[in-house]
C-alpha cells in the first residue's frame, strides 16, 4: 500500500474523498489495518479500557504508548501512525510534552501524535509542530478530563459549550495541527467546524459530515467487552467467532479428539519430515 502521509490527508479533504482511522494495539492488528487500507493507525489511549480493562483512560503511561507503538510500527505497512499522548504527559509543562512527545516519535516510531484538549495546550501545539512533530488536536469529549466533565457526556450541545469548542478548533488551527479529531458533538457542530477548517476533521460520534471517520478497532470488529456506545457499529462478529472456536478446542481436547496423529511429530526414526508451519518457530 502507498504510504500515507499528512499531504496525502490535506489532498483528500479537498477531493472530498473519506479518510479513515481505527485504533490499534499490536502487530497483528497493525497488519490487518494495513491490509485493509485504512489511511490512519491510532494508537489509543483507549488501549487502557479496552485491551487493559480500566474504567478510563487515566492511569495509561507514557511507557505503556511507547511499548504499543513499537508493535504497532513492527506490523504496519501504508497507514500513517499516530499516537495518542497519554493523561499527564503533556499537561503539567511544555517542556515536559515536548519531550515526551518527542519520544513517541523517536523511540516508538509514531509520525503523528495527537492531544485532547483546546486553546489552553495551543502553545505546545505550535512548540510541537515548529519542532517538525505534527499534530492531530482532539476536541469535544476529552476522555482525559472525564471527572472534569462528569462522566463520557455529549459536548458542545448549548451555545457557550458550542462556542467554546469551536474557539478551540480554531486555537488549534492556528498553532499548525494538520487534522482536528471530533468526539461526542452535535452532527451540526461537527459540519461547522468541517466547513471553517482548512484541515481535514475525523469524527467519532460527530455525526456523517467530517472529512472522515474514526472507531476503536475492537467495536468495528465485534470484540468490544462492553455494550457498544451509540455511535459505533460492529461490522464484524470476532467475538462470536472465538468464543465457539474456544469451545470446540475444549471440547475436541476433553473428548480427545485433538491432537490428531497429524497434528503430532512422528518419532526420530521417522522418514517423514515433521510439518512445520514456521521452521523459524516451532522445530521439527
Ligand atoms: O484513544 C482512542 O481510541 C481515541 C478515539 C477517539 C478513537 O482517541
Amino acid at each position: 500500500m502507498k504510504p500515507v502521509t499528512i499531504d496525502t490527508l490535506s489532498a483528500r479533504k479537498q477531493s472530498g474523498t473519506p479518510i479513515t482511522m481505527v485504533t490499534a494495539y499490536d502487530a497483528p492488528t497493525a497488519r490487518l489495518l494495513s491490509e485493509s487500507g485504512v489511511d490512519i493507525a491510532l494508537v489509543g489511549d483507549s488501549l487502557g479500557m479496552v485491551v487493559q480493562g480500566g474504567e478510563n483512560t487515566l492511569s495509561v503511561t507514557l511507557e505503556e504508548m511507547l511499548y504499543h507503538t513499537r508493535m504497532v510500527r513492527r506490523g504496519l505497512d501504508g497507514p500513517l501512525l499516530v499516537v495518542d499522548m497519554p493523561f499527564l504527559s503533556y499537561q503539567v509543562s511544555e517542556e515536559e510534552g515536548h519531550r515526551n512527545a518527542g519520544r513517541l516519535i523517536k523511540e516508538g516510531g509514531a509520525q503523528a501524535v495527537k492531544l485532547e484538549g483546546g486553546a489552553e495546550i495551543a502553545g505546545l501545539v505550535h512548540r510541537l509542530t515548529r519542532s517538525m512533530i505534527p499534530v492531530i488536536g482532539h476536541i469535544g469529549m476529552k476522555p482525559q478530563a472525564v471527572h472534569q466533565m462528569g462522566g463520557f457526556k455529549v459536548q458542545g450541545r448549548d451555545l457557550p459549550g458550542r462556542e467554546q469548542i469551536i474557539a478551540d478548533a480554531r486555537a488549534l488551527l492556528e498553532a499548525g495541527v494538520f487534522a482536528l479529531l471530533l468526539e461526542a458533538i452535535p452532527p451540526s457542530l461537527a459540519r461547522e467546524i468541517t466547513a471553517l477548517s482548512p484541515m481535514p476533521t475525523i469524527g467519532i460520534g460527530a455525526g456523517p459530515e467530517t472529512d472522515g471517520q474514526v472507531l476503536v478497532f475492537h467495536d468495528l470488529v465485534g470484540w468490544s467487552p462492553s455494550p457498544l456506545p451509540r455511535f459505533a457499529r460492529a461490522f464484524g462478529d470476532v467475538g462470536a467467532n472465538a468464543r465457539k472456536a474456544l469451545s470446540l478446542f475444549r471440547e475436541a481436547v476433553s473428548t480427545r479428539n485433538y491432537p490428531s496423529t497429524g497434528e503430532s511429530y512422528p518419532e526420530k526414526d521417522s522418514t517423514t519430515p515433521p510439518a512445520t508451519r514456521n521452521k523459524s518457530r516451532r522445530k521439527g
